[in-house]
């Protein structure tokens, strides 16, 4: 059976696309499917994620490509082939370019950092989605515990033409460090960063 793909896409840069790419990547692992990661974004950090893992993990099923705008639906078929998840991270803009990712794309995933302006960034994304006929969701990420604003924004998001996962990611230095060493939060030893992405690849399972 061919593998699932996953797209991240947001036009607002430093929403958690690669974040979030990286960290599903390693929840799919431990899980023990195979993952390819497919990089759009030419900023190439996903490319540095890997190469930092590479130089310190183990042999593990996981594969990387870079791929230009255009080269997504032949590049995807045949990652798909071998690979039980392709995760493609996409670069932080909204226009033609993005729509290969989208079409290949059996789930769309919107990272919003909790602002309102993250939020309104959304729409250009959720439009193409709408135009190539696919539901995207968003993914709350950078949430604060008890603030008005993750409430206001959480809130004006179900207004939107997307669906909300219900799992979020709070705003947790140990994502930032385990990206920049190759890692996921579920392999760094504090629990709750790893439980938020476990139980978003939960969701995410739920829907595929
Ligand atoms: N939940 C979080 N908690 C703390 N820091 C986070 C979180 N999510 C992302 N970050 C940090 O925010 C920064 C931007 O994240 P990331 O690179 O994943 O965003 P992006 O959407 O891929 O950005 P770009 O649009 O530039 O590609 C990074 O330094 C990352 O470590
Ligand atoms: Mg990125």
């Amino acid at each position: 059976m061919a593998g699932k793909v996953i797209a991240l896409a947001q036009q607002k840069g430093g929403s958690g696309k690669t974040t979030i790419a990286a960290n599903l990547a390693v929840a799919f692992l431990q899980r023990g499917a195979s993952v390819a990661l497919l990089d759009t974004d030419p900023q190439g950090s996903l490319g540095r994620w890997f190469m930092a893992r590479r130089a310190t993990a183990g042999t593990e099923r996981l594969e990387f490509s870079t791929s230009s705008a255009w080269g997504v639906s032949y590049e995807c078929e045949k990652l798909k082939r071998d690979a039980d998840f392709v995760i493609i991270d996409t670069p932080p803009k909204v226009d033609a370019d993005l729509r290969p990712a989208l079409r290949e794309a059996d789930l769309i995933l919107v990272p919003v950092a909790s602002s309102h302006v993250d939020l309104w960034a959304t729409e250009g994304v959720l439009d193409l989605a709408q135009r190539e006929k696919k539901q995207a969701w968003l993914v709350m990420n950078r949430t604060r515990a008890g603030t008005r604003l993750g409430t206001d924004v959480a809130r004006a998001a179900g207004g939107m033409s997307a669906g909300v996962m219900v799992a979020e990611l709070a705003n947790r230095v140990v994502y930032a460090e385990s990206l920049g060493q190759g890692r996921g939060a579920l392999e760094a030893p504090r629990g709750l960063a790893g439980a938020e992405v476990s139980a978003l690849a939960d969701e995410i399972l739920r829907l595929l």
